[in-house]
C-alpha cells in the first residue's frame, strides 16, 4: 500500500513511512468520528463489499461503519445465504460480485493467500481482513494507533505479545507493524504454541511470563484460538491460564504507565481475567473504536486517489 499501490494485503510489505502516514491520515477521520455528524462525501460514487469466510463482528462491522462514515455505497454479503453453500467458487463468486460495479473488496478466508489471489483476478481494490494465520493488517494498524495514542509512539517501546502465536495473523502483522516502528517485541508462550522456527522474525522469545512484564509498555494477549487447533497443544486451558493468563497479580507486575491490549473476542477467565480485562489500564475498547478511523483511512487511501483531503472532510458537522 505504498503510494499509488491498489490493495492492502499485509504489513510485510508496507515500508514504516506507509505506515506513518496512514497512522496521520488516520487523524484526521478520528476528527471526524467526533463530529456529530460524523460522516464525509469523500468516497461517494463509490462501492465497498465484503467477503467473509470467516465469522467476526469487530473487522466486519467497523468496515461498514467506515465506508458508510466516507458515503461509500456498501453491497452487503453474506457467505452462508449467498450461492457458496450451492457449490459456486471463490473466483466465480468474485467475478459475480465485480461484475455488479464495486471498486473494493474486503475479504476474510480461512486460508492464508485467498486475498492475494482475488486480487489477480479483480480490477478493483482488494483489502485483506484476516487470512488463515498469515495476516491481518487493519488489526495491526489500529494497534499501532492505540499504543501511539497511549504511549506517544512506537519507537523504544517494549511489547510483550502472548499466547497462541503459531496460529494467530494477529501476532505476525504485529510483529511486522511495531518492529518497523521501532518497537521491541518479546514473544511470550509455551513452545507448542509457537511457530517451529522464529527464525526471520524481529522478536525475542520468552516461556516465563512473569520475568518479561516488569520489563513491557505494552502486553499484548491474544486470544486461545480453540477452532484453529489440531491437536491437544496446552494440557488444559486451567493450566494455560496459570502459566500465561494475565491474572491480578500478574498486573502488578507490570509498569505503572504498562497498557493491556486484546484484539478480542476476549476469552475472559483463559488469557486475561475478566476483571484485568476492565481495569483502566485496558485499552481494548480504543482499539475498537479506533478500527473504525484507520479503516476509514485505508478505504480513502485506495479508493479515494486524486480527491483532496481536506474539501472531502468537509461535512455538516464541520459547519
Ligand atoms: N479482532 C478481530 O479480528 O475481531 P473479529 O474477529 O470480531 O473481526
Amino acid at each position: 500500500m505504498s503510494g499509488g499501490a491498489r490493495h492492502l494485503l499485509g504489513v510485510e510489505d508496507l515500508s514504516a513511512d506507509d505506515i506513518e502516514r496512514l497512522l496521520t491520515l488516520t487523524d484526521s477521520f478520528v476528527e471526524v468520528s467526533r463530529r456529530r455528524m460524523p460522516k464525509v462525501p469523500a468516497l461517494q460514487g463509490r462501492t465497498v463489499t465484503w467477503l467473509f469466510y470467516e465469522d467476526s463482528t469487530r473487522t466486519r462491522l467497523s468496515f461498514e461503519q467506515a465506508a458508510k462514515r466516507l458515503s461509500a455505497d456498501t453491497l452487503s454479503f453474506s457467505v452462508s445465504t449467498s450461492s457458496v453453500s450451492k457449490g459456486e467458487s471463490l473466483r466465480d463468486t468474485v467475478e459475480t460480485i465485480e461484475a455488479m460495479g464495486v471498486d473494493a473488496i474486503v475479504v476474510r478466508h480461512r486460508s492464508a493467500g485467498v486475498p492475494h489471489q482475488i486480487a489477480q483476478w479483480v480490477s478493483g481494490s482488494v483489502v485483506n481482513a484476516g487470512d488463515g494465520w498469515h495476516e491481518h493488517p487493519t488489526q495491526a494498524l489500529l494497534d499501532c494507533y492505540t499504543i501511539r495514542e497511549h504511549l506517544g509512539g512506537l519507537a523504544g517501546r517494549h511489547i510483550a505479545i502472548v499466547g497462541d502465536i503459531n496460529h494467530s495473523r494477529v501476532a505476525r502483522s504485529d510483529v511486522w507493524a511495531f518492529t518497523r516502528l521501532g518497537a521491541e517485541v518479546t514473544l511470550v508462550a509455551p513452545p507448542t504454541l509457537l511457530p517451529s522456527s522464529t527464525e526471520g522474525w524481529p522478536v525475542r522469545v520468552s516461556h516465563d511470563l512473569d520475568a518479561v512484564l516488569p520489563h513491557v509498555d505494552a502486553v499484548y494477549l491474544l486470544r486461545m484460538q480453540r477452532e484453529r487447533m489440531t491437536e491437544a497443544l496446552v494440557p488444559s486451558l486451567r493450566e494455560y491460564t496459570t502459566g500465561f493468563g494475565l491474572t491480578r497479580r500478574r498486573v502488578d507486575l507490570l509498569g505503572e504507565k504498562a497498557i493491556v491490549m486484546h484484539p478480542g473476542p476476549m476469552n475472559r477467565g483463559v488469557e486475561i481475567a475478566a476483571d484485568v480485562a476492565d481495569l483502566p489500564r485496558s485499552v481494548v475498547v480504543d482499539q475498537v473504536r479506533n478500527g473504525v478511523a484507520v479503516r476509514m483511512a485505508v478505504l480513502f487511501d485506495l479508493l479515494g486517489s486524486g480527491r483532496e483531503l481536506g474539501r472531502d472532510l468537509e461535512g455538516e458537522g464541520t459547519r
